[in-house]
């Protein structure tokens, strides 16, 4: 049977998207495999297994929609990419999730031992900010907004504080578990648009609108994720109802499956009401990118 025009275009941009996800694992593998230590080993296990993504894409896109230049946003959107690595190295340690499986794979502390898993997530952590600092494409200036931005949203401002919500878990309203999903996901996510803005040097008020679109966007995603803690399959690549095991507060747990899936399509709406606002100058996936988000299987 044919296909339709839309089946046509979702084919074509999932293609594309695979060939982004390859560009960025290359480009991370370049940077990473010359570092020749049983910690770097560790490190690169879990950073180098095919994953989404989604955080350097989000940066690189971002920078193309406002025709800036690839080659000037790749460092930043590798740093985000060890950042979220290590946030799931840390994530699934004993001490956190307890999580057996990753990417498909046994979880780093599984293969590498505990003691080596938080210092291959510390080595991440800090090798990213020097990735930025050391690229002589990036002017001076840059390096440090870049550097500001990504400490806050990663750190205990941001991502850290989220983790650190949810491990008190003392969530009962909505309210909060909306400001932890922010923080521990949302505020990543919206880092790299942000990052990928400040690559094509744009002026503050786009900064801003492209912030609000990364938070928006980042809630629905959390939200789909909590969603397929339940609902998704062994594609996944990490335990399901590892939520449940933990009693954590989801948006399952707080409002039910239906509930959680009108929130998930709120946010997205409200996201993508404020990417419509954008003005951007070149050709762009984000609009793709943010239905992926939404209807992702894994
Ligand atoms: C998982 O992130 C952790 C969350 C913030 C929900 P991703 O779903 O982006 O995981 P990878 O990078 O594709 O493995
Ligand atoms: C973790 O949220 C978000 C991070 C900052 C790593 P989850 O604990 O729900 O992420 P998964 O489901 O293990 O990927
Ligand atoms: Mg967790
Ligand atoms: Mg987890
Ligand atoms: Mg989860």
């Amino acid at each position: 049977m044919a296909s339709s025009a839309a089946e046509k275009s979702s084919e074509a941009f999932l293609a594309e998207l695979k060939s982004l996800q390859e560009e960025v694992g290359e480009a991370l593998k370049n940077h990473w495999v010359h570092l020749d230590s049983q910690v770097a080993k560790a490190a690169q296990y879990s950073l180098l297994l095919p994953s989404k993504r989604l955080r350097p894409i989000f940066c690189l896109e971002t920078a193309r929609a406002f025709s800036g230049s690839y080659d000037l946003a790749m460092a930043p959107a590798l740093s985000l990419e060890m950042i979220h690595t290590y946030s799931l190295i840390h994530d699934d340690l004993p001490s956190m999730d307890n999580d057996d499986l990753r990417r498909g794979k046994p979880t780093n502390h599984r293969v590498f031992g505990e003691a080596r898993a938080i210092l291959a997530g510390d080595a991440l952590l800090t090798y990213a900010f020097q990735i930025i600092s050391e690229d002589e494409k990036i002017s001076g200036e840059l390096k440090a907004r870049l550097i500001s931005e990504l400490a806050k949203a990663s750190g205990v401002l941001g991502m850290i504080l989220g983790q650190d919500l949810d491990i008190q878990n003392e969530v009962y309203h909505l309210e909060d578990l909306e400001r932890l999903h922010r923080l521990k996901t949302g505020a990543l996510l919206s880092c790299s648009l942000v990052m990928g803005g400040l690559c094509a040097s744009q002026p503050e008020m786009v900064i801003e609108k492209l912030r609000s679109f990364g938070l928006e966007m980042g809630l629905a995603f959390q939200i789909r994720d909590d969603v397929l803690d339940l609902e998704g399959d062994e594609k996944i690549g990490k335990p399901l109802r590892s939520d449940e095991r933990n009693s954590k507060a989801t948006y399952v747990s707080i409002l039910g499956l239906d509930g959680a899936k009108a929130e998930q399509r709120k946010w997205f709406e409200r996201a993508i009401e404020t990417l419509n606002s954008i003005e951007f100058r070149g050709p762009h996936r984000l609009h793709e990118l943010t239905h992926y988000v939404i209807d992702r299987c894994v």
